[in-house]
């Protein structure tokens, strides 16, 4: 790992951590969030897929110059910060749409959870304060991690080299979900990763999760447009004429060469 971003993961480097047995684990279900949150993760790095859309999302806006994304549970803390800090830009969903006046008692969100939303003419400079259903919870869910890195099919090839790097002892890959469930486009996302990470873990523990996901990939990633029709979350977002496009957007490959993750205060900023 080089110094700089060794300077912004969350703890320190632990050199001790390499010297014990590799482990690789994917947390596949949103089920799974609160035995995370008991865990010991403080030798851990952990990385959050939700792929349909909230990280996605959120590397979208750190491309298009966004200087912080701060994840949030829910509405009301969305609001609190607002109060504090009226420059922030308010992002997030529930049941896919923006979050208007009605949910909100006071104002609408400025933003939506769709990628397209985040261009730089809304966002440069901006921090963003962002709720979605299971993305920022998942997030939340891994906040004693030592590392938390925010992952994308966008970004994917620089998180990978990033791990590869860093070559954490014990790796955590969690799947944001859909409501309560498995969604197949996290795993997959998770699947691309333990593939290419496989030659530094598989001599040590590797939970069948990241079996799993590892042999979903191949099977389908010539087409992940077309993997979509077959994910829940898929089929809603093809279903709304103003959201359908999100899908083949979140799907995109290797355009975008940073890494991103939680800093010391909780906000979400490039690492290079
Ligand atoms: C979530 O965080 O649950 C998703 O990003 C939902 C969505 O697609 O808006």
């Amino acid at each position: 790992m080089n110094n700089t971003v060794t300077s912004l993961v969350r703890r320190p480097s632990v050199t001790d951590e390499k010297m014990t047995q590799p482990k690789l684990e994917v947390v596949l279900s949103p089920a799974e969030f609160a035995s995370l949150e008991a865990r010991d993760l403080r030798q851990t790095t952990c990385v959050v897929f939700d792929i349909l859309r909230a990280t996605t999302s959120m590397i979208t806006a750190l491309a298009a110059g966004a200087e912080a994304v701060i994840p949030v549970a829910n509405i009301p803390e969305a609001l609190a910060i607002k109060d504090e800090r009226p420059d922030v830009l308010l992002a997030g969903e529930r049941n896919g749409f923006r979050i208007r006046a009605e949910q909100t008692g006071s104002i609408d969100f400025d933003l939506g959870n769709s990628p397209r939303e985040f261009s730089a003419e809304r966002v440069q400079g901006k921090t963003i304060v962002m709720t979605t259903t299971n993305g920022t919870r998942a997030i939340r869910a891994c906040e004693n991690a030592r590392a938390v890195l925010i992952g994308s099919f966008l970004n994917l090839r620089a998180t990978v080299n990033w791990l590869r790097d860093s070559g954490p002892g014990h790796l955590i890959l969690v799947c944001g979900g859909t409501y309560e469930e498995a969604a197949l486009e996290d795993t997959l996302a998770t699947g691309a990763v333990c593939e290419r990470i496989w030659p530094q873990y598989a001599g040590g523990h590797v939970s069948d999760s990241a079996e799993i996901a590892r042999r979903l990939y191949p099977l389908l990633q010539a087409n992940l447009l077309d993997a979509m029709k077959h994910s829940r979350n898929g089929r809603r977002l093809f279903g709304h004429p103003e959201l359908k496009d999100d899908v083949w957007f979140c799907v995109q490959r290797e355009t975008l060469s940073f890494v991103a993750g939680v800093r010391n205060d909780g906000s979400i900023r490039r690492w290079n």
